[in-house]
């Protein structure tokens, strides 16, 4: 049932986009790697499958894809999800106007929806430009705030899921600042585990190379724990934005185990996790908990 909801929403996406009539977007549509769909899924249990939430679906899809596609360039990403990117695949240009195309498409469907549902999504893509302009700038040096870190996620990750699931709830009439409070929460539990799986998994599960958020710059939670609690604050400062050879990694490693750091970061999440849990207590939907259970159990 719920691969059949998501085929659907991938039908969506594919008609919205053959209705620009432009072939070539379709064929780089075609050429997008799928995600995991964690918006649609949490979309679809919350508002239930209709012509209207399929829609919102796949307005949300876009975005995503189209956030990501701008991503590549800024981070100059040869692979997404482990296959080439499209800035790798043809150029920055293609792959910056194919993301104007998707993001400005979604833009014109969402003003065909209810006012409140489009104000919620379209001031979502604010936040996670925000976001994104966020992480670029800490990087430029190391962050030790944590205030900092979290602001950054929850712009650069969390407000999309959040909108998605307040969107959701206002599409069913449901308690939207619950729903988003949910949403808001386990986005930021998602990019926290995004971020511990950068340093636990090998580059073939992830995808991508393996320990990479420290080399680009990126402070995330497990090196902000490591940091506050490391004897050796210059080492560690050492080999940040560095190319990291196999003795460094390990020694890092070595590190957050001694620290407790890698353990601790996942309660941290888990936490959050259970706020989420807690937002929507009251609609006592089980699928909204096994999202939440799943995503923090995941490998990737
Ligand atoms: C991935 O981060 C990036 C995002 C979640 C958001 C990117 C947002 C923009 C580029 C804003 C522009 C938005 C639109 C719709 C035009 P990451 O690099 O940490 O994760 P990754 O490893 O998946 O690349
Ligand atoms: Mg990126």
């Amino acid at each position: 049932m719920e691969n059949e909801s998501l085929e659907k929403v991938k039908q969506q996406v594919v008609k919205f986009v053959a209705s620009c009539n432009h072939n070539r977007s379709l064929e780089l549509l075609d050429l997008l790697s799928q995600g995991k769909m964690l918006r649609s899924k949490l979309i679809l249990k919350i508002a239930g499958q209709t012509k209207e939430s399929i829609k919102l679906c796949a307005i949300i899809e876009m975005i995503q894809s189209a956030s990501l596609l701008h991503d590549d360039v800024i981070d100059e990403a040869d692979t997404r999800r482990g296959k080439p990117s499209i800035n790798a695949l043809f150029d920055n240009k293609t792959s910056i106007m194919f993301g104007d195309i998707l993001y400005s498409k979604a833009f014109s469907e969402l003003t065909l929806m209810d006012k409140q549902i489009a104000y919620t999504v379209a001031d979502a893509v604010t936040k996670l430009s925000i976001g994104e302009l966020m992480d670029v700038e800490l990087t430029n040096s190391f962050n030790s705030s944590y205030d900092l870190y979290f602001e950054m996620i929850y712009n650069k990750t969390a407000s999309l899921i959040e909108a998605s699931a307040k969107a959701a709830a206002l599409l069913v009439q449901k308690d939207p600042t619950s729903f988003a409070l949910y949403g808001k929460n386990l986005g930021l539990a998602f990019q926290m585990i995004d971020d511990i799986l950068d340093i636990t998994q090998d580059s073939q599960t992830l995808g991508k190379p393996a320990m990479l958020d420290f080399v680009e710059g990126k402070v995330t939670i497990p090196y902000l724990l490591l940091y506050e609690r490391i004897d050796n604050k210059d080492k560690l400062k050492s080999l940040y934005k560095k190319e990291l050879n196999s003795d460094e990694q390990l020694w890092i490693k070595e590190q957050m185990v001694k620290y407790d750091v890698l353990k601790d970061s996942i309660a941290q999440a888990k936490q959050i996790g259970l706020e989420a849990i807690e937002a929507i207590k009251a609609d006592q939907n089980s699928d909204l908990i096994n999202i939440m259970k799943q995503m923090i159990d995941r490998e990737f």
